[in-house]
Parts: C-alpha cells; sequence; structure tokens
C-alpha cells in the first residue's frame, strides 16, 4: 500500500480516487472490502482519530463532523464519497448528499437491503448507541412484517481496537449483549463498521440459525453497482490508497493491520 502522488492529477473522473471517511478505523473494513471488489480503484481514506468516538456523541457534532470529513475529501479531488461509520451514516446520510454535488454511499442502506434478503421472521441489528438512538435501522425496517430489535453494543468497539475480537472477553460480552434474543430472529445486522472483527465470535453467540449481514461487504458491492451505472469505474487504477488520520496515536499502525488487513503507508 503506498501514497498516491497526487490525487488530483487525474484528469478523467474514472480515474479519480474514492473517498472513504470513518471515525477511525472501523471504515478499514469497509476499505479492505471495496479492495477486494474494485482492485483497480484508487482510495483516499479519512480517519477522525482526534474526536473519536462517533458513537456516542450528538447527532448535531456527528452531523458537523460528517459534512468537514466530505468537504476535505472533495478538496482531494474525489469522484465519490463512501461513509463507512454507520454513526455518521445514520445522523448525516441525507444532510451529505443534498448539500455535496457527488455520489455518496453510506453503510446502511446496502446492510438493511442484504437482511431483507435474509430475514424471515425477525432481524437483529447491533450497533453503537449513537446509531440505536437514531432509530434510522428500525425505520427501514419498518414497512416490513418483521420483527425488529436495535442492540447497542458499544465495548465491541474498544474490544475490535485492542485486537481482542476472538478474546475470552469479547465471547463473554457477546454473551451478555446477545442474551435473550428471541428465537424468532433469523438474521442478524453488524450495524457498525467495527463489528466485522467480531463476526466470528458474535455467530458463535447466537448458533448457526441465525444469519451474519457484514456491512462492509454489503456497502463495497452496492459502490461497484454505482460505479458500473454511472460509469464512473477506473480502467486502469493500481488500487493504491492514500491515508488521513486526524491524529496518529503510537499505536496506529497496528490498528490499521488489523482492521484493513495489510499494513499502511500514511500519507
Ligand atoms: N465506526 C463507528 C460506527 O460504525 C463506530 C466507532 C465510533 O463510535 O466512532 O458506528
Amino acid at each position: 500500500v503506498t501514497g498516491l502522488s497526487s490525487a488530483k492529477s487525474s484528469s478523467s473522473p474514472k480515474n479519480a480516487p474514492i473517498g472513504v471517511f470513518d471515525s477511525g478505523v472501523g471504515g478499514l473494513t469497509v476499505l479492505r472490502a471495496l479492495r477486494q471488489h474494485l482492485p483497480q480503484e484508487q482510495f483516499v481514506y479519512l480517519g477522525d482519530l482526534a474526536r473519536l468516538p462517533y458513537g456516542d456523541k450528538s447527532a448535531e457534532t456527528v452531523r458537523r463532523y460528517s459534512v468537514e470529513n466530505v468537504e476535505f475529501l472533495n478538496r482531494q479531488g474525489v469522484k465519490m464519497v463512501v461513509v463507512a461509520c454507520a454513526t455518521a451514516t445514520a445522523w448525516s446520510i441525507e444532510l451529505l448528499q443534498a448539500h455535496f454535488p457527488l455520489p455518496i454511499i453510506g453503510v446502511i442502506e446496502p446492510a438493511v437491503e442484504a437482511a431483507l434478503k435474509l430475514a424471515r421472521q425477525g432481524v437483529a441489528i447491533l450497533a453503537t448507541r449513537g446509531t440505536v438512538t437514531s432509530g434510522v435501522y428500525q425505520a427501514r425496517f419498518a414497512s416490513h412484517p418483521l420483527e425488529v430489535h436495535a442492540i447497542p453494543c458499544p465495548l465491541f468497539v474498544p474490544l475490535a481496537e485492542e485486537g481482542l475480537s476472538h478474546h475470552e472477553a469479547a465471547h463473554l460480552m457477546a454473551r451478555h449483549y446477545l442474551h435473550g434474543l428471541p428465537s424468532t430472529v433469523d438474521a442478524l445486522l453488524l450495524g457498525c463498521t467495527h463489528y466485522p472483527l467480531l463476526a466470528q465470535t458474535i455467530a458463535a453467540a447466537v448458533g448457526p440459525q441465525v444469519r451474519l449481514v457484514d456491512p462492509a461487504a454489503s456497502c463495497a458491492q452496492a459502490v461497484a453497482r454505482l460505479l458500473k451505472e454511472q460509469d464512473l469505474a477506473n480502467p486502469s487504477g493500481t488500487g493504491q490508497i492514500r491515508f488521513h488520520f486526524t491524529d496518529r496515536p503510537p499505536h496506529l499502525s497496528r490498528l490499521v493491520e488489523t482492521f484493513l488487513g495489510e499494513s499502511g503507508q500514511f500519507a
């Protein structure tokens, strides 16, 4: 993974990078999936580590941060933006789509579409407190004949960041959060971009009859569809990433490796 020499050098929008932002490193699970689906695309990743977590902040603050993040990515000459944070998507996707003249995709809509294909009786959404409070997922499922359970799982974020996704502590927390989940739930939506790291641990807590929806995979598929529909796919890119972080904690390299699944060179 190397830095782009110049994000603005491309003359055609097809060659321009895709902007991806998250409150920190959770969005790297989305970037990982994007790279698997779209190996020729270039990316500019913005991780707002200085202001993380978004999951416990007010709607107003998350909206302000999200607008600033897209303004930054827009200045880098991106051709579209992926909001790789469920909390930022929950509070601000409509505002961002109305405010910026760029295609902007969040992680919620594609995951809901995927969950609707799997759920027969009931769906559970695991997310940050902010996302659950926003009611966005619940509203999206309301017109469907499904039981909906939204469960805030705040401790999953630090467990994933500490590299403890498979530790007994994570299994204990998964059983704690999912204790009492009705047997009618047959689809479970990972409603936070940190949670794909805990997918196996969460699956072990609910059993094989519950199908998991990974927001990173469904978002990457939606981005690939949009690029095709809007004729924006890069025909000749080499999959480079330029990273920007608003803070650089000493363990940043380890965090990037854990979430991206490869090491990053930071611009
Ligand atoms: N990435 C955020 C999300 O998907 C979780 C981390 C945070 O609270 O900032 O909701």
